[in-house]
């Protein structure tokens, strides 16, 4: 006779946990920890707390946002704006939040030119002028409501505090605070805020901003319109107004974050997740991988590869000066600029043994400079939703100019526009067409925030840099390529190339090495940067190893944890 064995509830629950873990691990459905890495400490400990409280990425996205903006308040912040990469496990479908600034309505294209034509680039870079419509403020309203578990009370709090309570400054506040103290100093609320006595505060100094702390109250009890709308907009355009600005309520009223589809591609097996124009980072990325792709890159000796990257960043980028520009208002050839073909002919305009002068390539306009002071921070949650996430007020400080009472610094976005068209810039070539200003147009940015996915591992990555940005991604790309440990992978000397200037800007480390040695005999321009740039941060989910890593650059003041 068949016997009947009946479990104990405890037995019951352990078989149910064990047959879970097993058939999770089996399939690696989800991973075994969490992971988040951000410029600040304070700001990944903000997401893990968040976390805690049974926020998923996404909340925890929130947080992290919030908090680089109180205790980072030189890369990012609610007066600037940014891109999230969303990927939600539960669909598998990922998303780009487009939270980047708009040109106000009375925005005109030679808004930065004096009566010769010239830019002139205090008005385009220091105070309100420079300042586009906010989009950071938005974003964290969206992403909370429309991905979020918890209201923005909970994700918002360790924010609040932060700015309540204080932060120490450290040396890459001090860093920032000294390229920018003539802005600061120029403007009575931020060097009440940011400085001591007219001077770049000592380490350990308290940052307060309760008035920051106020507003983010604020945007809990109002959500966007608490920014947006009512007497805060007021206060906001009424200070802009005042101060030589050219903001409306109507600006603000009629920002939007935008959802578009992220660009996806793929190179030597891993799918590449990344953003999409207004940011020329994904189109940069993307043409990079596939001239590189078309050449055979694994293939070749090192100095073949570097010359090779090289080269493909040379065209990425003329293609980038010649073609791209906020797609809502003009028409980016993005599909033909990621071809095969495409990507084949720009292979073929390679010499492999001598650097093609960008001027051999036809005239393309100059990139106006971008901010170095951007931010960015990738997510990882146990349920598999991922963030990365990359935000900017421009340069360090963004224009410099806070409104006062709000503890709001806005952003200098404005210089991401071209400036001049028409007009011979510095190297003999006009400013690109596709970047003018316009009224509620979104300048061309070089946020790169992307997913490498592998069928049993998932990087999550992104850094701030300016122009440096796509490269930065890229190396880190090519780098795991190779399965290397991530604090060497972050580690590793770094080099560029925009088109124009024609030069190789090289990290001190790279400069002297054997390997810009080998460009040289190329006949690359090699020049060293005089310090190291960027800050990525990297989470990755090894699915067969069971593994999360959470890697913050080390250039940086940055942590990365798994929990
Ligand atoms: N402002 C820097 C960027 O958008 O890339």
């Amino acid at each position: 006779m068949p016997t009947t064995r009946t479990w104990s509830a405890p037995a019951r629950r352990l078989f149910f946990f064990c047959a879970f873990f097993v058939a999770s691990v089996a399939h690696g459905a989800a991973p075994p920890r969490a992971g988040i890495a951000s410029a600040h400490p304070l700001a990944t400990a903000a997401g893990m707390e968040v976390l805690d409280a049974g926020g998923n990425a996404f909340d925890a996205a929130v947080a992290v946002a919030a908090a680089l903006a109180v205790v980072e308040p030189f890369g990012s912040g609610l007066g600037g704006g940014g891109f999230f990469l969303l990927h939600d496990e539960r669909t598998g479908k990922a998303v780009v939040v487009d939270a980047r600034e708009v040109a106000p309505l009375q925005s005109v294209p030679e808004m930065f030119q004096n009566n010769k034509g010239e830019v002139v680039r205090d008005w385009s870079t220091n105070g309100p002028l420079a300042a586009a419509i906010p989009g950071t403020p938005a974003a964290l309203v969206h992403v909370a409501a429309r991905y979020g578990n918890l209201p923005l009370a909970e994700s918002l709090k360790p924010a609040i505090r932060l700015a309540r309570d204080g932060f120490p400054v450290n040396e890459s506040y001090r860093l920032a605070a000294r390229q920018r103290l003539d802005i600061l100093r120029r403007f009575a609320e931020s060097s009440r805020t940011f400085l001591v006595k007219g001077d770049v505060p000592s380490l350990g100094t308290l940052v307060r901003q309760p008035e920051l702390a106020a507003t983010l109250e604020r945007i809990v009890q109002e959500g966007h319109d608490g920014f947006y709308g009512g007497e805060f907009a007021r206060q906001l355009v009424d200070a802009v107004t005042e101060a030589g600005g050219i903001w409306s309520e109507e600006d603000l009223a009629k920002y939007r974050v935008v959802e578009r589809a992220p660009l996806v591609g793929n190179f030597r097996g891993a799918r590449i997740v990344t953003v999409p124009p207004p940011s020329a980072g994904g189109v940069a990325l993307l043409q990079m991988l596939n001239i590189l792709d078309a050449g055979n890159y694994p293939a070749m000796p090192v100095a073949t590869r570097d010359h090779l990257v090289v080269e493909a960043m040379r065209r990425a980028f003329r293609d980038r000066a010649l073609h791209l520009g906020d797609p809502d208002f003009v028409t980016v050839p993005v599909a033909q600029l990621l071809s095969a073909e495409h990507a084949g002919t720009q292979f073929t305009s390679i010499d492999r043994a001598r650097a093609t002068p960008s001027s051999e390539l036809g005239g393309a306009p100059a990139l106006p400079a971008q901010g170095e002071n951007t931010t960015h921070f990738s997510i990882l949650d146990r349920q598999g939703n991922r963030v990365a996430a990359t935000l900017s007020l421009n340069l360090a400080f963004g224009s410099g100019f806070m409104v006062p009472g709000t503890g709001v610094l806005l952003n200098n976005e404005m210089d991401d526009f071209t400036t001049a068209v028409g007009v011979a810039n510095s190297y003999g070539l006009t400013g690109s067409v596709a970047n003018v200003i316009a009224p509620g147009k979104r300048p061309l940015s070089s946020m790169t925030p992307t997913f490498i996915e592998y069928n049993d591992r998932v990087a999550i990555v992104g850094t701030p840099g300016g122009s440096r940005i796509p490269g930065m991604v890229l190396a880190t790309l090519l780098a795991l390529l190779e399965a290397g440990e991530p604090a060497a992978v972050l580690a590793a000397p770094r080099f560029h190339h925009q088109y124009l200037p024609d030069q190789v800007d090289a990290e001190p480390e790279f400069f002297g090495s054997d390997r810009a040695r080998q460009l040289r005999a190329r006949k690359h321009f090699v020049t060293s940067t005089g310090r190291n740039y960027g800050d990525v941060q990297l989470v990755i989910w090894e699915k067969g190893a069971g593994r999360v890593t959470a890697t913050s650059d080390p250039r940086g003041s940055g942590q990365g944890l798994v929990k």
